[in-house]
């Protein structure tokens, strides 16, 4: 293990200054992107995607390009010498030698982990199973950072699939490390926030209210985060399609919601947010989406070790 290379492989890896400044930096570089167009020039991401996305992978690619350098990846394993028996840890050994920084997406939590004790380069990753997905929470604070000028004092609830949904778990862990943060956490009982993640948050005092009813906090909150309950986390396919429209977010349920709620999610959606809420303008999911570009332009940089030459 290379003890001198920093990784994102868990939000904890970062100080909370450090995602101040790569959130900060990550605005500052959406207010003129132009001005860092070359920070990366030479510089290689490798994405090593086993699991789709669309999102992630692309938004890191765009971001690479976006600071001048190049991108080269996979976003099918069974194309690569995975589908040979190739272990994770030969494919890293290997693809550090290819890129300066790799993104990794796989779907056994701990993979990334593995993959960064391996590597002499940035491990970050992408997501892993149902467990963390760090740089969507870099994209939600810099959507937060960005609408509401700073990430304190506020009303927050998540709701879907707080038990397998890796995002709601990153963001739970970082936002409460800011200043007065409270949460709703609205899930059916079966998909509640994991008991050790939940303790850990009461252990630190942080005020948490767990409701079965959207309807129960819509109308108090700063911020709604609607999820996906996900059909690929499920083993048993009817529990999902018994459960998989627990919530539905129509625009008459935002009827009496704050003038300055925000409506996140992480996306992709299903059916969890019906069309007619898009005009909302309340409805930042899409915005959202391309923050999380300027977010992981800073973010690179700074893991390159280029940011402070911007
Ligand atoms: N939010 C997110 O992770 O989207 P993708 O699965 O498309 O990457």
């Amino acid at each position: 293990m290379n003890q001198t290379v920093k990784h994102l492989i868990d939000p904890n890896d970062f100080s909370v200054e450090e995602i101040n400044n790569v959130v900060d930096f990550g605005l500052k570089i959406y207010q003129n992107p132009s001005k860092y167009s070359t920070l990366c020039q030479g510089k290689i991401l490798g994405t090593l995607f086993y699991e789709p996305s669309t999102r992630t992978r692309l938004s890191f690619e765009s971001a690479m390009l976006r600071l001048g350098g190049s991108v080269l990846g996979f976003s099918d394993a069974n194309t690569t010498a995975v589908k040979k028996g190739e272990s994770l840890a030969d494919t890293i050994r290997v693809l550090d030698g290819y890129g300066d920084i790799l993104v990794m997406r796989h779907p056994m939590e701990g993979a990334p982990k593995l993959a960064s004790e391996y590597s002499t380069v940035p491990v970050v990753n992408g997501g892993d199973g149902g467990h963390q997905h760090p740089t969507q929470t870099l994209t939600d604070l810099i959507t937060i950072k960005y609408y509401k000028k700073d990430v304190k004092n506020l009303k927050i609830a998540l709701c879907g699939d707080l038990l397998f949904g890796r995002t709601v778990h990153s963001l739970l862990k970082t936002l409460s490390r800011f200043e007065n943060i409270s949460f709703y956490l609205i899930s059916p009982p079966e998909l509640k926030i994991p008991k050790h993640l939940k303790n850990d948050l009461l252990a630190q005092n942080i005020s948490l209210t767990e409701v079965t009813d959207l309807e129960d906090c819509v109308n108090d909150v700063d911020i709604l985060y609607m999820t996906r309950i996900q059909k690929e986390r499920f083993l048993n396919e009817e529990e999902y399609m018994r459960l998989k429209d627990s919530y539905v977010l129509t625009r008459d349920k935002l009827d009496n919601a704050k003038e300055d709620l925000l409506v996140m999610h992480p996306l992709p959606r299903v059916n969890e947010i019906q069309y007619d809420v898009d005009d909302d303008p309340r409805a930042k999911f899409f915005q959202q989406a391309e923050l999380g570009v300027y977010v992981r332009m800073a973010l690179i940089s700074y893991l390159l070790g280029v940011a402070d030459h911007a």
